[in-house]
């Protein structure tokens, strides 16, 4: 039987690459898409060592809308798109409005436009724990309302997913489905792939990696005195092997045809709140080493608190978790370990 085959959106990318793997080890086949501005084509060859497939592969920039038509002109048994290409770093974002809205919009229209001309099915939309914002009440659930929204990144993600659900509404034949991830973390269990941040890194995982293999002398942890458990932010982490199996329930979910209207909307994280503090801890029990690390003040635009409801998820798409934090942190810094060794 010729196998279902499916186009990946920046899947040289971190979440990408890893939901490549997945889909691979489910018998899917793949074909991915992405222009590397924040990544290599190098991610290839580390998900052949992993899985043993060379993937087809374009480098195309998807805001071209006559590059993206020629990927579906040339391979007509697309069943399913996953679009995980954007840009993703908040503060450039905030530095850089014009550049993310182009990129993040222009690239997700042009798909669209695609999905609709060639028939295409199934549509996954990688969206983001940031367009609930400072929210009210936790934990958040996807009727939780939408809240201030600090950032032009984030508003790529909430616009994006208004644009999918205004399609699925009047082109029936689009059945369509945006994750919302929380903050996903760690790498593939063989130590072989993870995430790459090309400048220094902003995220708190590759931060305390990179300060425990001496690449950051000194990490800050921005703030002690909000009101947690120990004073420090709290966040939702989730392992990126996690989020990558859940595309792949999210994708059988589609094909077989179990949505009860043609656009949904899933939160994808643990569901447990691990503040700063603990996460450092974590990562010092499994490492064991101390880190390096000064309080200081809060940085600009972080919310207090954050983690999901992710219910809807587990019912409906038979997804739960498999990684605790000290799997996600031990990962993480078996793949910083790699790259000090590899570079
Ligand atoms: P990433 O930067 O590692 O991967 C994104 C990939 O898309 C990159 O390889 C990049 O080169 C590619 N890309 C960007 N614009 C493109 C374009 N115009 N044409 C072709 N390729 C393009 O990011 P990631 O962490 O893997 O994130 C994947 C998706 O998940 C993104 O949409 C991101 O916004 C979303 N997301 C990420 C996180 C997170 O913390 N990592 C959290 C929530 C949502
Ligand atoms: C986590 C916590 C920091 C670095 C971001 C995006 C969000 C989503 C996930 C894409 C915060 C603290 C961090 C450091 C620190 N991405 N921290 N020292 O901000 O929750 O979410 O990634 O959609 O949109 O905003 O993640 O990893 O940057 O921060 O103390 O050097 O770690 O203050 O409390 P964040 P993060």
């Amino acid at each position: 039987m010729p196998k279902t085959q499916i186009l990946l959106t920046g899947g040289a990318g971190y979440i990408g690459s890893h939901t490549i793997i997945e889909l691979l080890h489910n018998g899917y086949e793949v074909i991915s898409v992405d222009n590397y501005n924040n990544s290599s084509p190098k991610t290839y060859e580390r998900i052949c060592q992993i899985t043993g497939d060379s993937i087809k592969h374009y480098d195309i920039d998807l805001c071209d809308l006559g590059l993206t038509k020629k990927v579906f002109d040339e391979n007509a048994e697309i069943r399913g798109v996953i679009h995980f290409a954007a840009l993703k770093s908040v503060p450039e974002s905030v530095e850089k409005p014009v550049l993310y809205y182009r990129n993040n919009i222009n690239s997700l229209l042009n798909i669209l436009d695609c999905i609709r001309n060639y028939n295409i099915p199934n549509f996954i939309f990688s969206s983001s724990c940031s367009v609930y914002g400072n929210a009210g009440q936790l934990p958040v659930n996807e009727d939780t309302p939408i809240g201030i929204i600090e950032s032009p990144y984030a508003y790529t993600k909430l616009l994006g997913e208004r644009i999918i659900q205004d399609c699925a509404k009047v082109h029936s034949t689009i059945k369509a489905l945006s994750l919302r991830y929380f903050n996903p973390v760690g790498a593939h269990s063989s130590g072989l792939n993870g995430e790459l941040p090309t400048n220094r890194p902003n995220n708190l995982v590759p931060v305390i990696t990179q300060t425990a293999i001496g690449k950051i002398k000194e990490m800050s942890v921005f703030g002690n005195d909000y009101k947690t458990r120990d004073g420090s932010c709290i966040r939702d982490y989730i392992h990126v092997s996690d989020i990558a199996d859940a595309h792949v329930k999210a994708l059988k979910y589609l094909l077989a045809e179990k949505q009860d209207s043609n656009y949904s909307l899933f939160n994808l994280g643990s569901g447990k709140g691990v503040s700063v503090l603990e996460a450092i801890q974590a990562f010092e029990k499994i490492a064991k080493l101390k880190l390096n690390y000064k309080i200081v003040p809060r940085r600009a635009g972080d919310v207090e608190a954050i983690y999901s409801d992710s219910t809807k998820a587990h019912k409906l798409l038979h997804w739960k978790p498999q990684h605790d934090i000290y799997s996600m942190m031990e990962t993480a810094w078996e793949w910083e370990q790699h790259l000090a060794k590899n570079q």
